[in-house]
């Protein structure tokens, strides 16, 4: 049975300005993402797991891609995210949309089940991923395909240096840690697939980059103006720091010649044998 005083809070929270993170971030992620399921080869009648599934965004190319003989699964605790998903599934008229409105360790899946399990920025936020990926390969049929793309939280860099900025790849480390996360659980999961019987297929790592109004920056922009101040409520950057990390931020947006670089997200597809 699962301990659910163990489950912290997700860090981030579920809320409407959240969603709309999510969405933007979608977008500015997206062809990152399809360029990864297009790897994938989703087939037609595929029964996908999409964990953790926020407001629905790849859930709803999931079932373009499985097509109506396909089944689409969207397991998401945050109600408010569930139900963005829900409300495309009735407008749409679709019929195979499966809803678990719960975390993955309080929910009950099928063993052998799904074709494909798809997990994008959720394994680094929970408090046990390597138990909450073992009870995921349990639910994939052999020969299934499980699909994650997560932070290996490297990389981020604001040009021109020089600021406090420099060190904020540690501050958002700090913060994953404060909600229970592994701002490094992906560089486990070779380890577990191998242990698990599972083929690794992929493990590659992808960074976006670009000038001071490209989307790729107003993306981390945007994470910053909403999540800042929570570091600092969690003791982890003081109200002085988190002053000047805004005031290097701003400068930055106004600078033509800022150049950003994204933390790395790495990309894994493993096979069930
Ligand atoms: C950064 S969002 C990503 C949402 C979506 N996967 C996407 O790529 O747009 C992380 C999501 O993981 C969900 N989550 C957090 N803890 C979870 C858990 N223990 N089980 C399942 N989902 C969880 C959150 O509610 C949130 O919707």
């Amino acid at each position: 049975m699962t301990d659910n005083s163990e489950i912290k809070e997700y860090i981030l929270g579920v809320n409407s300005t959240e969603l709309r993170r999510l969405e933007f971030q979608h977008d500015v992620w997206k062809e990152v993402t399809d360029s990864f399921l297009n790897k994938i080869n989703i087939q037609k009648g595929w029964k996908c797991l999409d964990v953790g599934a926020g407001p629905g965004f790849v859930s709803m190319q999931f079932l373009d891609l499985t097509g109506e003989t396909g089944e689409v699964t969207a397991l998401e605790p945050g109600k408010i995210y569930l139900d963005n998903f829900r409300e495309y599934c009735r407008t749409k008229k679709i019929e195979n949309a499966k809803f678990i409105n719960s975390s993955l360790e309080n929910a009950e899946l099928e063993e052998n089940h799904y074709d494909l399990i798809f997990l994008r920025w959720v394994i680094d936020f929970v408090s046990d991923p390597g138990n909450f990926l073992l009870k995921l390969l349990r639910s994939l049929k052999k020969g299934g395909v499980i699909a994650l793309q997560d932070y290996a939280y490297e990389g981020i860099a604001l040009f021109p240096k020089g600021g406090p900025f420099d060190n904020i790849a540690d501050y958002v480390r700090k913060y994953w840690i404060a909600g229970g996360g592994d701002p490094y659980f992906t560089t486990n999961i070779p380890a577990v697939f191998r242990k698990e019987n599972i083929e690794l297929m992929e493990f590659s790592p992808v960074s976006l980059a670009g000038d001071n109004r490209s989307n790729i920056f107003r993306w981390a922009y945007l994470f910053f103006k909403g999540h800042l101040h929570s570091m600092t409520e969690l003791n982890i950057i003081s109200k002085e720091l988190e002053a000047a990390l805004d005031q290097d931020l701003e400068s930055h947006y106004e600078n033509p010649d800022t150049v950003f670089f994204s933390p790395v997200i790495v990309n894994i597809i493993g096979k069930k044998k």
